[in-house]
């Protein structure tokens, strides 16, 4: 196959076989007898192969990927730099553990990331294997580091399934039910969300509300600050919606913080690795947190976690805390290939193609009766799905039903929140996908509404 056809194939979706095909209809049918029935299923993709923004599944469709296996596969789908990477590492080394010995490339991507980092100064770098590990690194890091037990996290955020992550996720019930006790000493306060603000303010006040009641009410009533060992704050909430809380909000947490010595703890999970087209969603508030916590985006697809903290902070013993799969040589291979490719040119790309996606969603509020909002920034797109204008009144079955219509013509979107459909496409994405996904997802919007 020559490079331009190889590119005109893996560039725009081909359906081949109704969906499900055959194939995929067997595979899902044994899923449901040997895994876990946890894992939350939108449509009945079973993955093959990917290249760049495309995935084949096992009946040879193609879909456009606007999910990127939940904002994971940053540079696309087996970018060719970054399966080098992995293959030469895998030849050469695949593990020792980093907690017993030294590896050179872990040092190398933490010099990195320290440089990439939001704030100046050293910082130190824990390596795990998942969002949910960073946010575990970063609550018992807090507690050590300054002795206090309480931490203050939000309605809808989502910090991962762990124990500690999930004390802090107030995201569904679902994920709660069941399962407690959770860890003690969790305080959620209201989450600035213009658009439905939970204290009943103003689009324009929301932010200042939801302050207030975290400083006059939370750290008056529940917990006094000096209680609080930190903040846990996803700059833009992801599981929760892709909910974009005003800059003034994110920057009064830190002043909050700073003034009662709690510590910022930014999780970036989702919004992170150059997402937003800037390398942190926080960079868009201009704050500076303490501890900043990363995976999915980070190795490309890859599993990889990291904690990063003030190296002042991150001071604790020997065998304090440990991972013995965490830093993984194949994994950090994939991190240093992924952010020389950001940095290369996909950041920006994030950045353009953004912006050229919310100018074509500018009117679709206007256009469509289901579209509620439209926001986000960079390539992290939420809209967000109502049955009526004024009273905002939520669209759970609209959005799944929407979601549903995408796949069935080769569009591979994911909701989130209760009524949001999130756009998180691989950051190399180009206008002509970008074209190409709208218009799937216009026409199964449209065709939900009509029904
Ligand atoms: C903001 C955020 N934090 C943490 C996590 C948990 O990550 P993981 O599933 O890798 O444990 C997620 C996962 O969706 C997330 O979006």
């Amino acid at each position: 196959m020559t490079k331009t056809s190889m590119t005109l194939e893996w560039k725009l979706p081909q359906l081949k076989t109704p969906l499900p095909g055959p194939e995929a209809q067997r595979i899902v049918k044994l899923d449901a007898r040997y895994i876990s029935p946890s894992y939350t299923r939108s449509y009945p993709l079973v993955a093959k192969r990917g290249r760049g923004a495309i995935v084949e599944d096992l009946d040879g469709n193609r879909f456009l990927d606007f999910a990127a296996g939940i904002a994971v596969v940053a540079t696309g789908h087996c970018h060719p730099e970054v399966v080098e990477a992995v293959q030469k590492q895998a030849a050469e080394l695949i593990h020792m553990s980093g907690t017993d010995f030294y590896y050179e490339n872990m040092v190398t991507l933490a010099e990195k990331l320290e440089a990439l980092a939001p704030g100046k100064g050293e910082k130190r770098v824990f390596y795990g294997n998942s969002g949910a590990e960073a946010i575990e690194a970063a609550m018992k890091l807090a507690r050590y580091a300054t002795g206090r037990k309480n931490f203050i996290a939000f309605h809808g955020c989502f910090h991962g399934r762990t124990y500690g992550a999930l004390s802090l996720t107030a995201s569904k019930t679902r994920q709660r039910d069941r399962f407690g006790p959770l860890v003690p000493g969790v305080f959620h306060a209201p989450f600035s969300y213009p658009y439905r603000c939970p204290l009943g303010a103003p689009p324009e006040k929301c932010g200042e509300a939801c302050l207030n009641y975290l400083e006059n009410v939370i750290l008056k009533t529940v917990t006094s600050p000096e209680e609080v060992a930190a903040i846990v704050v996803e700059p833009i909430q992801g599981e929760g919606g892709y909910v974009v809380p005003p800059p003034a909000f994110l920057q009064g947490l830190e002043r909050l913080c700073r003034q009662h010595g709690m510590l910022l703890v930014a999780d970036e999970v989702q919004s992170g690795m150059g997402r937003t087209g800037k390398w942190w969603a926080s960079e868009h508030a201009g704050i500076t947190p303490d501890i900043l916590c990363l995976a999915k985006g980070i190795a490309s697809g890859l599993p990889l976690g990291v904690c990063i903290a003030r190296a002042d902070l991150m001071n604790w013993p020997p065998g304090a805390h440990a991972s013995t799969f965490g830093g993984n040589p194949v994994a950090v291979a994939a991190a240093l290939a992924t952010i020389r490719l950001l940095e290369g040119g996909l950041m920006e790309n994030a950045r353009r193609l953004g912006d050229y996606i919310f100018g074509k969603l500018a009117d679709w509020p206007r256009r469509h009766r289901l579209v509620g909002e439209v926001r986000g920034r960079g390539l992290m797109i939420g809209l967000e799905l109502v049955k009526d204008k004024q009273t905002r009144e939520r669209a759970p079955k609209e959005r799944d039903a929407v979601v549903e219509a995408a796949f069935q013509r080769g569009l591979l979107i994911l909701g989130c929140g209760l009524n949001t459909i999130r756009l998180a496409p691989p950051l190399i994405i180009d206008q002509e996908q970008a074209d190409c996904a709208l218009g799937l997802l216009e026409d199964a919007l449209t065709e939900v509404e009509k029904r």
